[in-house]
């Protein structure tokens, strides 16, 4: 077992195990959820020497948020499936590890308590048929203080979790809702994943807020050229950590040709697989600007609340300074695709 797989198996032993093949699980034959840590993997590292690269500075400028490390949390759902404390223990987490949590659409904790926890926030949204109930989601979160919004696009339907339909997973345990579903009512709505969703979306949120929009779930470089064209802010290179398409491509083997197309205009974010420093310096030599992390935060959360986050996040940033240093970089930028190779 590689020690990057040790969290996960660590969390294994302490949470139920239906739980935890809800967190860990992919879609289908979980090709895409493997493919994602072995196009890691896959790359070695052609360090640079005699640079100075002195102390490494991972200052990174993401919209709405300075970060003292590109490093952002993936919006994952059903935290309390995790830690009792859920969401709360994540935000304190983040907070303390000076971070950006993204809140999942689909939190068991409503947004306005993650975000008392004084963390930085963004919120992922799945835009509903129901136009009026997803603008009052929006202005809940814009209110409760988030700093972007994150359009997941990558769900026209829900993936098939072999795991969860073994173990016939199908509700959440009694006195878990997903919290941000309540309409001004209060009343809870089933969350839709939306087949008949378009381009339009995108105008139409941007209608509805001043906040940036991100989008979320983009594997191919023509729809990262009509993102851009669209007005987002931001494109995040995902597969949903292999939870959609089975089969899809690693987000590592798609991120270049999105960079391309991307062009600079906007910022590009990976998610999908990223489990140490390399890892991210990987990522970041081939063009992102900024890494997201699901899973090892979940396990994060599962082993320690609150401090395991902390921990994930600061090991993180820590592990790619020091992997940074090893190769002769001082700042993100510095970090080339020349410096990534496939031997
Ligand atoms: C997710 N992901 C996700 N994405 C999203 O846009 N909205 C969501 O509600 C969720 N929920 C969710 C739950 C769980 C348990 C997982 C593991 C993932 C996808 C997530 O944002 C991200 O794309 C992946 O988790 C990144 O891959 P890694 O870091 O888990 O390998």
């Amino acid at each position: 077992m590689t020690p990057s797989r040790e969290p996960e198996r660590r969390a294994r032993d302490v949470l139920d195990p239906v739980h935890f093949d809800a967190l860990a699980g992919g879609a289908g034959s979980e090709r895409t959820l493997t493919g994602n840590e072995d196009a890691f993997v896959r790359r070695r590292l052609r360090p640079r020497v005699l640079r100075g690269p002195g102390t490494p500075d991972l200052s990174t400028h993401l919209p709405g948020a300075r970060l003292a490390a590109p490093v952002v949390v993936a919006p994952t759902a059903f935290h309390r499936l995790a830690h009792r404390a859920g969401e709360v223990a994540t935000g304190e987490g983040v907070a303390a590890a000076h971070g950006l949590l993204t809140v999942s659409m689909m939190a068991t904790t409503a947004v306005e308590d993650i975000a008392e926890t004084g963390a930085a926030l963004w919120f992922q949204l799945y835009v509903q048929p129901d136009r009026a109930f997803t603008a009052d989601v929006v202005a809940r979160a814009e209110a409760a203080g988030c700093r972007a919004i994150v359009l997941t696009v990558d769900s026209p339907v829900r993936g098939r979790h072999v795991r969860d339909e073994r173990h016939r997973f199908t509700d959440l345990p009694a006195g878990l809702v997903c919290e941000n579903m309540r309409g001004r009512d209060g009343r809870l709505r089933d969350l839709v994943v939306d087949p008949d969703l378009g381009w339009d979306a995108v105008a139409w949120l941007r209608g509805t807020t001043s906040l940036p929009v991100l989008v979320k779930g983009v594997l191919h470089p023509a729809d990262a050229r009509l993102a851009v064209e669209h007005g987002v802010d931001g494109v995040v290179v995902s597969n949903h950590g292999g939870r959609q398409l089975d089969g899809a491509l690693a987000t590592l083997d798609a991120l270049p040709a999105v960079v391309d197309a991307v062009a600079g205009r906007v910022p590009v974010l990976l998610d999908g697989g990223v489990r140490s420093g390399v890892d991210a310096l990987v990522a970041l030599a081939l063009g992102a600007d900024a890494v997201m992390v699901g899973r090892p935060v979940l396990w994060g959360l599962a082993l320690s609340g609150a401090d395991g986050v902390r921990a994930v996040l600061d090991d993180l940033a820590d592990a790619l300074a020091h992997a940074m240093a090893l190769a002769g970089a001082h700042r993100p930028a510095d970090l080339t695709p020349d410096l990534v190779v496939v031997p």
